[in-house]
């Protein structure tokens, strides 16, 4: 028997075999894109992942001192106003895409120190499976004394979930989740589907166009948010397009959070100024390029000029950008160092000069070398 025979006959068919068989699962079970970077993120990182070697492995966040109380919260700390009135803190903290975002010891740990030190925004979502070590956090910090009144949480619904039944379904869950009794904003994660999920989305499985099925769930959104199960409702992702939909769908939409740094497409700043418009509010997600770009958003001499004029970090200098441009920011880490540096922004200010030259990169040619979602192109 030849080598291409060999291949052919045996090889290929149970490559096939292996192929359909991951297909299948991953289409027939609940959250296995979750699953799916909550093994692949810490790997690329160079540690074992959780859902390998369980959780408590991973060394990463320091424990906080059991004797850590609050610090008080920070000094000219500025929100942004959402349609029921409801202030949302401008600065946050992000809890995915990086190693330690993925070991509920290391996320209880994280949302714990970002608390005590003064943090009150926490951005998590259905697939980042961390609700759980979150909300044990959360309770630790009020039983110190951090008024749970201060803490506004954003979590978001994940394609899987989208249609209006298993919207009506799943996202109640999210608050026994947390260990909460209200959520302050839930957001639609994505505006589209993703390919291992089409065999067992509802709306999918009952025909229904891509816009139809983000309708129904946004009334389905609008009706938790009625009963008081959610403060706030919005979106994540969505293009002018997705946005224009909604209109006088159910309740206004309160927020979009996007990819937005100093090096995102130009295209952007089109949602940018339609939200602007429509009093919706933005939340700028890897506002520091990212756990893959940052080290490259981190060297851009720009950046770094500016940074040497004010005796600041690079970070803060693209965090402070972001926020006098009017978004939240929610950079991501489990560092309480990087934490601190994070929320020390509030007691400096860029100049009109300053923000016109970052303004600027958008349109460079280094744009092109930073990851980003052109939410554009979705359906
Ligand atoms: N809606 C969406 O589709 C979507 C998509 C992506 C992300 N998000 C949200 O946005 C959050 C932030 O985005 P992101 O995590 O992708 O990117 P990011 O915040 O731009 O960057 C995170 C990376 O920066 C590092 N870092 C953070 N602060 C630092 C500092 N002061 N100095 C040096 N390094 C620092 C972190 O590492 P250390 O841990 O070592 O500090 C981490 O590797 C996420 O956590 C998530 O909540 C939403």
């Amino acid at each position: 028997m030849s080598l291409i025979s060999i291949l052919c006959s045996r090889v290929l068919p149970a490559l096939i075999l292996v192929l359909a068989l991951i297909v299948g699962w991953f289409a027939s079970h609940e959250i296995p894109m979750g699953t799916f970077f909550a093994t692949v993120i810490p790997l690329v990182q160079y540690h074992l992942p959780a859902t390998i070697v369980g959780h408590g492995k991973m060394k990463g966040t320091p424990e906080v001192p059991d004797d850590m109380l609050p610090q008080p919260r920070l000094e000219k700390e500025t929100f942004l106003e959402l349609p029921n009135g409801d202030q949302m803190p401008q600065n946050g903290i992000g809890m995915c895409c990086r190693y330690s975002a993925y070991d509920n010891v290391l996320v209880e740990r994280t949302t714990l120190w970002y608390l005590l030190q003064g943090g009150r925004h926490i951005d998590t979502a259905h697939l980042y499976l961390n609700h759980k070590p979150i909300g044990k956090a959360i309770k630790e910090a009020v039983k110190r004394g951090v008024p749970r009144s201060e803490i506004f949480i954003t979590t978001k619904i994940f394609p899987t979930h989208i249609g209006y039944e298993s919207t009506l379904k799943t996202a109640p869950k999210y608050l026994e989740e947390l260990g909460v009794d209200y959520i302050d904003l839930v957001l639609v994660h994505f505006p589209v589907l993703f390919p291992p999920y089409i065999t067992t989305n509802d709306c999918i499985k009952r025909g229904i166009s891509a816009t139809e099925c983000r309708q129904e769930t946004w009334k389905a959104l609008s009706e938790l948010r009625e009963k008081g199960l959610f403060r706030n409702i919005g979106v994540s992702n969505f293009a002018v397009k997705h946005l224009e939909e909604l209109e006088g769908v159910g309740a206004p939409i309160a927020n979009n959070q996007i990819q937005y740094s100093p090096f995102t497409d130009p295209s952007v700043q089109e949602t940018f100024q339609y939200c602007a418009k429509n009093n919706i509010t933005i939340t700028a997600y890897s506002p520091l390029g990212g756990m893959m770009e940052k080290d490259k958003a981190f060297a851009y001499s720009v950046l770094e000029e500016i940074a040497t004029r004010h005796d600041r970090p690079v970070s803060q200098i693209m965090l402070r950008w972001a926020m006098q441009c009017g978004a939240a920011v929610i950079p991501g880490t489990g560092n309480p160092k990087h934490m601190r540096q994070n929320l020390d922004i509030y007691n400096f200010e860029l100049s009109r000069e300053e923000m016109a030259t970052i303004d600027n990169l958008k349109h460079g040619k280094h744009a092109e070398k930073f990851m980003h979602i052109d939410v554009r192109a979705f359906d």
